[in-house]
């Protein structure tokens, strides 16, 4: 008998993932990888930094158990990130208000944010901001959460849509859960300044929405502390809300699948209780996070010299990514003869979108071995240092058609 496997219908590739496999695939030799967010250095590469690997090589030395950690994975880590969301100094922290669990990746932790939520706010729905990370909706859907829109981004200029974005989220209903994004949103790498994020967190704490923060770029905008600013403002301006913490990026971690879940909670015997039920949600599904890419970000911030390094290894990945950004908008404002780009010199982190969607970035993969998103995201971090001009000039004409096409 074969009816059940044989009744299903193969589902469509990821709009990212499936990016890759396609570039991998394809035999040029002369081919751009714009695609997924992995940081790439200039002979395109994806190298283990120098702290991680040092890391390892004292784990190996000193690790004598791979018994189980139990429910919140290493404790360590969960110390040494709570000090980098909430600073060195918190009261939150202090007086037992904040809970944080090692987590499978930052996705891992927004599916345990989201499956929070639900348990206290059953009909409650979830405002991502338009556009946002594809996965977004999809954890969202995982976790049986109805997902709603709302503006973020004026693009031309390269600023948040505040007004837009405050007429969306006056719709929502006490209960709700709204992701934010922390520094260097993607898919625009436009962010909130402090003042709106101090805005948000009071707004949110009045409407009674349920917060979630989505923290995965620290250290590729402005500087690890620049970038964590606008968070802490929300943070002492809302008693409750939820943050995932990722350390794929900014420890190039990414296959290890290292998060953090964070709560803050009006007191500690709500984060208590609250930490109960994470437990047993991670319980049910993956029973206890895994522990290498957690032991390593321990490793390094609880040792000033592996914290000095990765600090130095971070600063050169962000540096590189604003060169490549400022370098292609350069490219771009000089291919086109405008200064229409000079905003997207400005925006931070790895991506930002360029106005080449749906069937051109087809056309760009056909002619030129361009890979991008059909959304027009582009991975900063992806683009050729020695080859701008040319990528601009390639772009050019598809960006005018573009342009051409959504008007009209
Ligand atoms: C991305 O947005 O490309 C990355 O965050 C990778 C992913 O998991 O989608």
């Amino acid at each position: 008998m074969s009816q059940f496997l044989s009744s299903f219908t193969p589902r469509p590739p990821d709009p990212l993932l499936g990016i890759s496999a396609a570039y991998k695939a394809d035999p040029r030799t002369e081919k751009v990888d714009l695609g997924v967010g992995i940081y790439k250095d200039a002979a395109g590469n994806t190298p283990v930094l120098g702290a991680v690997k040092a890391a390892e090589a004292l784990i190996l030395e000193r690790q004598t158990s791979k018994a189980y950690e139990g429910p919140r994975g290493n404790v360590g880590f969960c110390a040494a990130i709570e000090k980098q969301v909430f600073g060195a100094q918190s009261e939150a922290v202090s007086e037992g208000r904040v809970a944080s669990f090692t987590a499978p990746g930052g996705c891992g932790a927004i599916f345990l944010a989201m499956s929070l939520a639900a348990r206290v706010s059953p009909e409650g729905r979830v405002w991502i901001s338009t556009p946002s990370w594809p996965n977004h909706v999809n954890v969202a859907a995982a976790a049986g959460r109805e997902a709603l829109g709302y503006p973020y981004a004026d693009l031309a200029a390269g600023t948040v849509a505040f007004e837009e974005m405050m007429d969306a989220l006056r719709q929502a209903r006490p209960g709700d859960i709204v992701i934010f994004q922390g520094p260097c949103h993607n898919p625009t790498g436009v962010d909130l300044s402090a003042e709106q994020w101090a805005y948000l967190g009071d707004f949110c704490a009045r409407q009674m929405l349920f917060p979630l923060v989505d923290v995965a770029y620290q250290g590729f905008g402005e500087g690890l502390d620049e970038d964590i600013a606008g968070v802490r403002a929300f943070l002492a301006a809302c008693p409750e809300a939820m943050i995932a913490y990722s350390c794929s990026k900014n420890f190039g971690l990414y296959r290890e699948r290292t998060g953090c879940f964070l709560l803050q909670a009006g007191s500690a015997a709500a984060a208590g209780a609250a930490s109960s039920h994470v437990a047993e949600i991670a319980r049910a599904v993956y029973s206890m996070p895994p522990a290498h890419g957690a032991a390593i970000v321990e490793t390094i911030l609880t040792d000033d010299a592996l914290t000095a390094q990765w600090k130095t290894e971070l600063e050169e990945m962000r540096q590189r990514m604003v060169a490549l950004r400022t370098g292609l908008a350069n490219a771009l404002n000089g291919a086109l003869k405008t200064d229409a780009f000079a905003p997207l010199a400005g925006l931070n982190g790895m991506f930002s979108m360029l106005p080449l969607q749906g069937p051109v970035t087809d056309m760009l993969r056909m002619q030129f071995g361009i890979y991008m998103p059909g959304s027009g995201r582009i991975n900063i971090a992806g683009l050729p240092e020695e080859g701008l001009d040319q990528l601009a000039a390639q772009m050019a004409p598809f960006m005018a058609h573009s342009q051409a096409t959504a008007e009209g």
